[in-house]
């Protein structure tokens, strides 16, 4: 079977290579000629475990090619999956433009059958537009090419992209035709094969679902950071209270992680579009406003910690960061509660020493010299009057308190995350605070 893949970002990328991995024919396309060009040398433009070995591994075999020109590709293949991205756009609904002009090119390029797969994560209702854009192209060209559309959206973790794409809880799959389905299954046969389950339903339930479920992960993440900020006040420690809570078989133990808020490239643009299509359609949803609302506000937390601990008076301060990235094993910073923090810390004048065991070279391009970039979090602590941890790498988890006290001025911690010992770090000197204790 061949398959195109257009937009190899992120999860076009994943996608294609998983695919081909599983032995299906895959023409990765993309707009970015460097990043083409960069794929057929090797290069991998994301940091993701296991990636890159996979990615060539497929090119050398020739399964996964990479190519910048569609109509190359459009009438060799059976399925074509657009994943370019849906950036929000002012008012916080998702900006189509990309999977619009994607649907653009598709109408005028086909000249036999191909089932259009959006896997980019879309508002209720844009497979229809999808729909509509390509006939306008083959009405435009004067020509009857027939064609289908699904919905199949992702559900993978950045970190953990791969093992989630080849062993998903579940496969999503949208779709208004039989013939769709029966390309969907033989393309997914591999998957089912091993007994994941792919579940078939209407193009806008599963356009749907996909906010649903991203909506439902962040109604954890502020419910929890909620509940943390209350029991600071009242005394509880909230890490008890998750323990307590998620031991509820109907609550369960994943997503109650109280933090420092959530970030990436998917929860907050996810959760304000779905607000958006709510709007536009009449109904309020209470609910996730405040649960974007509640993340907002997480997200000045530590800082707010730091603030108070120094009575207001930050000017000179020399801050080591741990960890930038939104969250661990990725390089990716888009709306990580680090870069709020970052802003907060300089407006302060404050120094900022930080150390990303990855996402140095994404802070570089951000921030330039504006940081000092560490070569470890030893080298960040150097001098520094408090160390604020943001991401919870492996590697932060048991560094050496003494050589730390050693190297700071003043031995602060304040932990966005809650991975450390409380009693660990009162024994060895240093003042702690965490989330919600
Ligand atoms: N990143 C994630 O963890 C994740 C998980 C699930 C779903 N999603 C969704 O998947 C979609 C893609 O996300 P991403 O993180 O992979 O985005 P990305 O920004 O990493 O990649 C998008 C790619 O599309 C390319 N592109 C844009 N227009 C194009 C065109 N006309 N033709 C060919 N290529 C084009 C861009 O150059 C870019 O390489 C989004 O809707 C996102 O919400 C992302």
């Amino acid at each position: 079977m061949k398959i195109a893949i257009v937009g190899t970002g992120y999860v076009g990328l994943v996608t294609g290579t998983c695919f081909a991995e599983m032995g299906t024919e895959v023409y990765c396309v993309d707009v970015d000629e460097k990043k083409i060009e960069n794929l057929k040398k090797g290069i991998i433009p994301i940091y993701e475990p296991g990636l890159e070995e996979m990615v060539n591994r497929n090119f050398q075999s020739g399964r996964l090619k990479f190519t910048t020109d569609l109509k190359e590709c459009i009438n060799e293949v059976e399925v074509l999956f657009s994943a370019v991205g849906t950036p929000p756009d002012e008012d916080g609904s998702a900006d189509l433009k990309y999977v619009l002009e994607v649907a653009r090119e598709i109408g005028n390029a086909i000249n036999k059958y191909v089932l259009v797969v959006t896997k980019s994560t879309v508002p209720v209702g844009t497979a229809q537009k999808v729909k509509h854009a390509i006939q306008a192209e083959l009405d435009k060209r004067g020509v009857d090419v027939p064609f289908d559309i699904a919905s199949n959206p992702e559900f993978l973790k950045e970190g953990a992209a791969i093992k989630d794409f080849m062993s998903p809880d579940r496969v999503v799959v949208g779709v208004e035709s039989e013939k769709a389905e029966k390309l969907m299954t033989k393309l997914y046969r591999p998957f089912l094969l091993n007994n994941f389950r792919v579940i078939f339903m209407d193009v806008p339930s599963a356009e749907m679902t996909k906010y649903a479920a991203n909506s439902m992960l962040a109604t954890r993440i502020s419910f929890m950071n909620d509940i943390a900020n209350l029991c600071e006040i009242v005394g509880a420690d909230v890490n008890m209270v998750r323990k307590g809570i998620g031991s509820d078989a109907r609550i369960g133990s994943h997503f109650l992680y109280p933090g420092c808020g959530y970030g990436g490239s998917c929860f907050p643009k996810d959760v304000k579009a779905l607000i958006q299509t709510a709007r536009q359609n009449g109904y309020p949803m209470r609910l996730l406003q405040s649960v974007e609302e509640v993340n907002e506000d997480q997200k000045t937390l530590l800082f707010r910690k730091l603030d108070k601990h120094f009575g207001g008076n930050l000017k000179g301060k020399r801050i080591a960061l741990w960890g930038l990235a939104f969250k661990p094993d990725t390089d990716d910073m888009r709306e990580a509660p680090s870069l709020v923090l970052i802003d907060k810390l300089l407006a302060a004048g404050c120094t900022v020493r930080t150390y990303d065991p990855v996402a140095m070279d994404e802070a570089k391009r951000r921030f330039d010299d504006k940081l000092y970039y560490a070569k470890d979090i030893y080298d960040a602590t150097v001098d520094a009057d408090a160390i604020i941890l943001v991401t919870e790498w492996k590697e932060f988890r048991l560094p050496s308190w003494t050589a730390i006290k050693k190297l700071m001025n003043i031995p602060l911690v304040l932990d966005g995350r809650n991975i450390y010992d409380i009693a660990e770090l009162e024994e060895n000197g240093f003042i702690y605070h965490r989330i919600g204790r």
